[in-house]
């Protein structure tokens, strides 16, 4: 009775304005959620549509027909794996001066935040077109013509990071999530964001590997009511089922292109004494073709504290929990 009439009165106490605008925004998220089966409110996805529709109509692009993969493939799976598209030359070169760069304390960055304990668990590479030079060769022209036979327009590179994942006890995972290594999707920050995941090193279940769960797998878990990434309303023995979960290892040179926004993803927990080094590019569609020096502008391959800072992963509850 007491706890009744408590509640009545905080309804009372909420604006009818923020009581209106909170629902709506639940709503946005419900109908994005039964429509596109993923954590993005419906207004991002049309925002979405639109971007893409305007930018297909302005590119005055043309299929090709030498591609690495269908744009079928990455569709109705959410992800294509690369294996042995680079040649053994490029992927050793990279390997060997991502190695030596992030050996050295200077031109390496952490998050502005550290763990819990105050120890950092992620570095990650500052400047990458000059230490790197040779990732811009991962891009290949068939690379690219296949992701452009996905988006049906040109592609762009919003970013490229390197980073390397530590191993973090088990204390410090108890207190905070770290590495983004539970279920989780990506926003819609811009539209139609694809990300590509490149090996370093050669990589075990032991390094922490990249996990995906294939699209058709993702809408089953949306469907049966996955909640969110911090509390998953559904079985572990569902969620790791190993017979649907994608696990990014192998070789060095080893890659994966997935769309990160339709598809549950997480980073995997670094085991002891071992580490797990990483490329990643995020490509986005573009009315005009990708111009042959990108890797030369500092906002795709530089970064800094400030970047870092805001890409903190939440210490409060993330917004799909706020809904
Ligand atoms: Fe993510």
């Amino acid at each position: 009775m007491y706890m009744a009439s408590k509640g009545a009165r905080h309804e009372a106490e909420i604006p009818p304005w923020t009581w209106l605008r909170n629902r709506l925004w639940r709503l946005n998220f419900l109908l994005g959620r039964l429509l596109f089966a993923n954590m993005d409110p419906l207004s991002h996805h049309v925002r979405s549509i639109l971007f893409k529709l305007r930018v297909r109509a302005k590119a005055s692009w043309k299929p090709r027909g030498d591609v690495l993969f269908a744009a079928e493939e990455l569709k109705q799976d959410g992800y294509v794996l690369l294996k042995g598209a680079f040649s053994p030359g490029l992927v050793g070169h990279i390997r060997e001066k991502v190695t030596e760069a992030l050996a050295k304390t200077e031109g390496r960055l952490t998050r502005q935040h550290a763990a819990p304990d105050g120890n950092h668990y992620s570095w990650y590479l500052k400047d990458l077109a000059t230490v790197v030079p040779e990732v811009q060769e991962l891009l290949t022209d068939e690379l690219i013509a296949a992701v452009e036979h996905h988006y049906r327009s040109y592609v762009r590179v919003s970013k490229v990071k390197c980073y390397r994942n530590y191993s973090v006890p088990e204390k410090v995972y108890a207190q905070r999530e770290l590495h983004s290594n539970r279920w989780h999707f990506d926003h819609h920050r811009g539209a139609g964001l694809l990300k590509i995941f490149y090996l370093v090193n050669d990589v075990t279940d032991a390094d922490g590997p990249f996990c995906l769960q294939p699209r058709p797998r993702t809408l089953f878990l949306m469907r049966n009511k996955f909640g969110d990434r911090d509390d998953y309303r559904l079985p572990m023995s569902v969620m790791e089922d190993p017979e649907h979960v994608f696990k990014l290892t192998g070789p060095a040179g080893t890659a994966v292109v997935c769309d990160t926004t339709i598809c549950l993803h997480r980073a995997s927990k670094v085991a002891p004494g071992r580490h797990r080094d990483i490329v990643q590019f995020q490509l986005r569609p573009s009315s005009t073709p990708l111009p042959s020096n990108w890797f030369e502008d500092p906002q795709v391959t530089y970064l800094s504290d400030a970047l870092l800072g805001i890409r903190e992963h939440p210490t409060h509850p993330t917004v799909e929990r706020r809904r």
